[in-house]
């Protein structure tokens, strides 16, 4: 949405994107006690971190955990501290619900799923493409559902007449509405995104015209004789610092007990950037995709070897496999 300039929160262009990154500290302010230099931290940003060095301030940093890759460091504020701000702060989730969240393959949707499992008994309902049902479902949806084939809430009323307790929709639309009729009584509908306006390369008026014409409108009256809530949220306009720190560190927790692990989809070197926007804008990706700053190394095939050399460089094992060289390499100044 950002790269459309429909985050509102961006600063126009010129303007360098990337609101989250991970890195190594090169250098630390005068006042700065709580950082020092070596320190491997995680940022959370307005926007700028798609560079190679960025001063932030030493609040914006979170110290990383020791077995943690850049990569998942970089993967997990914007999508986690969503993910979880949602569930545990907005929808209060409590042991045997269910919640339906869309996008369940895109990085908050994994999130949520990975964070849901901290809680007994809830069930997930997810759409996605049906090629990655398989992988959401090891991830722990419990009811993956393709929404490009299947009306989704004939498939979740089939499968739970009576509905789901949260629905979180990033999608806007006639989606909130649907989200809505879905509701249990008590429950709570969250949107946090409006994924359908954007619908090709370029800002498209039509589709946003017909997202905003197709919102859920409500009195009042209906939603208290409904007892359904609903509610907004957006990361960026959250004041609380503290508030985001803590989340922070409970995340770090979670991640440290091996409860959550950011699902990274692919890693690009920053001189591939247009093709790492390609794939998110194709809906190509399963998780979260990665900008690496250094550059990319030519490919040297020996002479001696006429074997083609197998292409690896996007897959998740090739990400593992760099995080040592990518160890070295990432520099953050805070
Ligand atoms: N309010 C906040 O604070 C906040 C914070 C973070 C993200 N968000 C919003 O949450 C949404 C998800 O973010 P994310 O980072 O998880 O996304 P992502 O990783 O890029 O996931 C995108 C995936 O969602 C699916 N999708 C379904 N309908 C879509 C549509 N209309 N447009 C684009 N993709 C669609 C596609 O997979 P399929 O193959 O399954 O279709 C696509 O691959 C975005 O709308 C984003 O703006 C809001």
């Amino acid at each position: 949405m950002g790269k459309q300039g429909l985050y509102e929160l961006l600063p126009p262009p010129p303007v360098t994107l990337g609101m989250e990154g991970s890195g190594v500290i090169e250098a630390v302010g005068e006042d700065v006690k709580e950082r020092k230099v070596g320190d491997r931290v995680i940022m959370l940003i307005r926007s700028g971190m798609y560079q190679e060095v960025v001063v932030v301030a030493a609040g914006n940093t979170f110290p990383m955990p020791e077995q943690m890759s850049f990569e998942e460091g970089a993967a997990l504020p914007v999508n986690y501290l969503t993910a979880y701000l949602m569930l545990f702060e907005s929808a209060n989730l409590k042991p045997g619900k269910s919640v339906l969240v869309h996008m369940a393959a895109g990085g908050v949707g994994v999130a949520v799923t990975q964070l849901c499992q901290t809680v007994p008994d809830v069930t997930v309902f997810g759409t996605a493409s049906a090629s990655k049902h398989e992988i959401i479902s090891q991830g722990g949806v419990t009811h993956p559902i393709d929404y490009r084939t299947k009306d989704y809430v004939e498939e979740v009323r089939k499968i739970s007449p009576n509905g789901v307790d949260i629905v979180l929709d990033p999608l806007g639309g006639s989606d909130t509405q649907k989200g809505f009729s879905l509701l249990k009584p008590l429950g709570m509908l969250i949107v946090f995104g409006a994924a359908n306006c954007v619908t090709g390369q370029k800002k498209n008026l039509l589709a946003m015209a017909k997202t905003w014409y197709n919102q859920l409108s409500l009195s009042m009256l209906k939603l208290m004789q409904t007892n359904k809530g609903v509610c907004g949220f957006h990361l960026g306009y959250i004041p609380d610092e503290q508030l985001i720190i803590r989340t922070m560190g409970k995340l770090l927790e979670l991640y440290s007990q091996g409860k959550i692990k950011p699902r990274i989809d692919s890693c690009y070197h920053f001189e591939e950037a247009t093709d790492a926007m390609k794939r998110m804008h194709e809906r190509q990706n399963i998780g979260k995709v990665i900008l690496l700053p250094e550059a990319k190394k030519e490919e040297v095939v020996p002479k001696s070897n006429p074997e083609p050399v197998e292409n690896v460089e996007k897959t998740e094992a090739a990400a593992n496999e760099k995080k040592e060289e990518t160890t070295e390499e990432v520099k953050a100044e805070g």
